[in-house]
């Protein structure tokens, strides 16, 4: 299948480089910069000037926020599909956009990996819709604004609290004696072993699993209890979400 994105920023690269790999034709496609055009040979190159025909593709938006206005302004025609990556933007918006089916999804950069966690609402073909977002990460279905809000922030958000963790970690080891680069092993080694426990764990069950009665885990366990690192992840999620809902 042919996906063309319009954007060819961090999001609209990660994504054309995890589609590139599940085996779909990708378009970067954006208006004139040396940004896109550094990218002609790895990718074909679409450069948008005043019209651009949307008939018949399969396009995902990944521009800025406050440029969706001038891509509705040049965009001709009727789509196929029309999927939204943009923060703050909700379906309505994207349905104004002349297409048959239309989505929105909240990704994060792991899609250059085809690693991302895809929160999405969409209307019309849902299966054209998963098949498209399950080429950079996995699809996972929401019916309202307020589940979508709450999830596009553990798959936007979160991976930059994860990354204040996973620096934390790195200069504790460091601290316990470890060099840099080790200490960067261990972390990163840490994070691939825990993402598959919690494939069909709960936490808690991972936790109890680990820590033995009067053990040293249930050490640093309690310490973290004490510091208030529940609290202080459930409060950054709030604010977060705050914030996207304006
Ligand atoms: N980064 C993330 O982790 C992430 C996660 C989820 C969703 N998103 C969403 O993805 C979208 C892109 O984010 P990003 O991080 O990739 O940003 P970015 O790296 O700054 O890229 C932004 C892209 O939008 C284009 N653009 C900006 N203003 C424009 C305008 N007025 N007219 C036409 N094109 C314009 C830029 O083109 P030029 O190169 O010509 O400036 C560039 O291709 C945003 O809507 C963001 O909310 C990002």
């Amino acid at each position: 299948m042919k996906i063309t994105i319009i954007g060819a920023g961090n999001m609209g690269l990660a994504m054309a480089n995890g589609l590139k790999s599940a085996g779909f034709e990708v378009v970067l496609a954006g208006r004139f910069s040396g940004r896109l055009e550094a990218l002609r040979g790895e990718f074909n190159i679409e450069i948008i000037d005043k019209n651009y025909d949307i008939n018949d593709k399969n396009i995902i938006l990944a521009i800025k926020p406050n440029a969706l206005e001038w891509f509705k302004n040049i965009a001709n025609g009727k789509a196929n599909s029309i999927i939204s990556v943009l923060a703050r933007t909700s379906l309505e918006q994207i349905q104004a956009i002349n297409a048959i089916n239309h989505a929105i999804c909240l990704p994060n950069i792991a899609a250059k990996d085809r690693a991302s966690i895809n929160p999405y609402m969409a209307s019309g073909d849902i299966e054209m819709i998963e098949q498209i977002l399950n080429g950079f990460g996995k699809a996972v279905k929401f019916d309202s604004k307020a589940t979508f809000d709450a999830a596009s922030i553990i798959s936007g958000c979160a991976p930059a609290y994860l990354a204040l963790v996973a620096d934390a970690i790195n200069s504790a080891a460091v601290r316990s004696g470890l060099n840099l680069s080790d200490a960067q092993a261990m972390t990163s080694g840490l994070f691939n072993s825990f993402a598959t426990l919690i494939e069909n764990r709960h936490p808690a069950l991972i936790r109890d699993s680990i820590c033995s009665p009067a053990g040293t885990t249930i050490e640093g366990v309690c310490k973290l209890e004490e510091a208030g690192v529940r609290t202080a992840f459930i409060e950054a999620i709030k604010a977060s979400l705050i914030k996207q809902r304006g």
